[in-house]
């Protein structure tokens, strides 16, 4: 999977714009590509709910509006990957009420999108334990992933019940499975195996880190594949992120200089 995801973005290398709209942000003139995955925390729906005087869930609703206009960017930018915060495993200590609308968003939204994500040649993914989730909001995924099994391009992760430590867990668990059964060996466990054990199995590490509505910290988000990916936090509540925020994120990603712990 990683072979023919790093053929598939050198490919698409050649055929994305040099920089984003630039009526958004000026680019520096090193500028040096695009990010081969970005991953957002979609953060602020309930404030911004308060805000306007509405009900939290009114907040989730909008903020649908905004993961449709998100995706629709990465796509026309050629962005490989895209990974959203949906729902973390800590999550489930809100109201009932409101998970049981957080779960119901997802037929929602796939209901009505699902046509222009297979035009779009978008391929979905989970990650997150979607096996936890009820049993209309996995029927949704199933359907879902096989929909869009078949496509090539924008790859869309879904972090639904996700949590970064669980799946440091899953793979550490996955690994001893596999002594267990004689397959493999405790002294050969090294860093790269845990990555192949991961929910994000063969995609690149997250380039970028998004987080929306002020919060500065990553709520159990990729905690592993995200140990060298630039952050960049925003007041903007995820109900009001526009494809501007996501090129004005993209241009100062692309100013940053990513030294990985060497020197330049
Ligand atoms: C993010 O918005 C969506 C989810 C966590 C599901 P919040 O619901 O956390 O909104 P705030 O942070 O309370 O404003
Ligand atoms: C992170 O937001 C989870 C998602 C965006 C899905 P939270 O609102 O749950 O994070 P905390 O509780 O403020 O850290
Ligand atoms: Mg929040």
């Amino acid at each position: 999977m990683l072979e023919w995801f790093l053929g598939r973005w050198r490919a698409t290398s050649r055929k994305i714009p040099a920089s984003p709209p630039a009526s958004v942000s000026p680019l520096a003139p090193e500028t040096p590509g695009w990010p081969a995955h970005v991953a957002i925390i979609m953060d602020g729906n309930g404030r911004w709910a308060n805000q306007r005087g509405l009900p939290r869930v009114a907040g989730h609703r909008a903020g649908m509006t905004r993961v449709r206009e998100v995706i629709q960017a990465c796509h026309e930018w050629g962005i490989p990957c895209l990974t959203l915060f949906a729902f973390s495993t800590e999550n489930w200590k809100r109201p009932p009420h409101e998970v049981e609308f957080l779960m119901r968003l997802p037929e929602e939204f796939f209901r009505s999108e699902i046509d222009e994500l297979v035009e779009r040649d978008v391929r979905v993914r989970f990650i997150g334990d979607t096996h936890r989730l009820p049993p209309h909001t996995q029927a949704i995924v199933s359907r879902t992933l096989e929909r869009t099994q078949g496509n090539r391009g924008l790859v869309v992760n879904f972090a639904l019940n996700y949590g970064g430590r669980a799946d440091i867990v899953e793979a550490v668990k996955a690994y001893a499975a596999e002594v267990a059964a004689g397959h493999a060996n405790w002294d050969e466990l090294n860093e790269e195996r845990i990555g192949q054990r991961l929910s994000t199995a063969g995609l690149p590490d997250p380039d970028l880190v998004i987080r929306t509505s002020g919060e500065l910290r990553l709520s159990n988000f990729l905690i592993w594949q995200a140990a060298y990916a630039e952050l960049w936090f925003t007041d903007v509540l995820w109900p009001d992120f526009t494809r501007e925020h996501l090129a004005q994120a993209i241009a100062d990603y692309q100013r940053r200089k990513r030294r990985f712990g060497g020197i330049k």
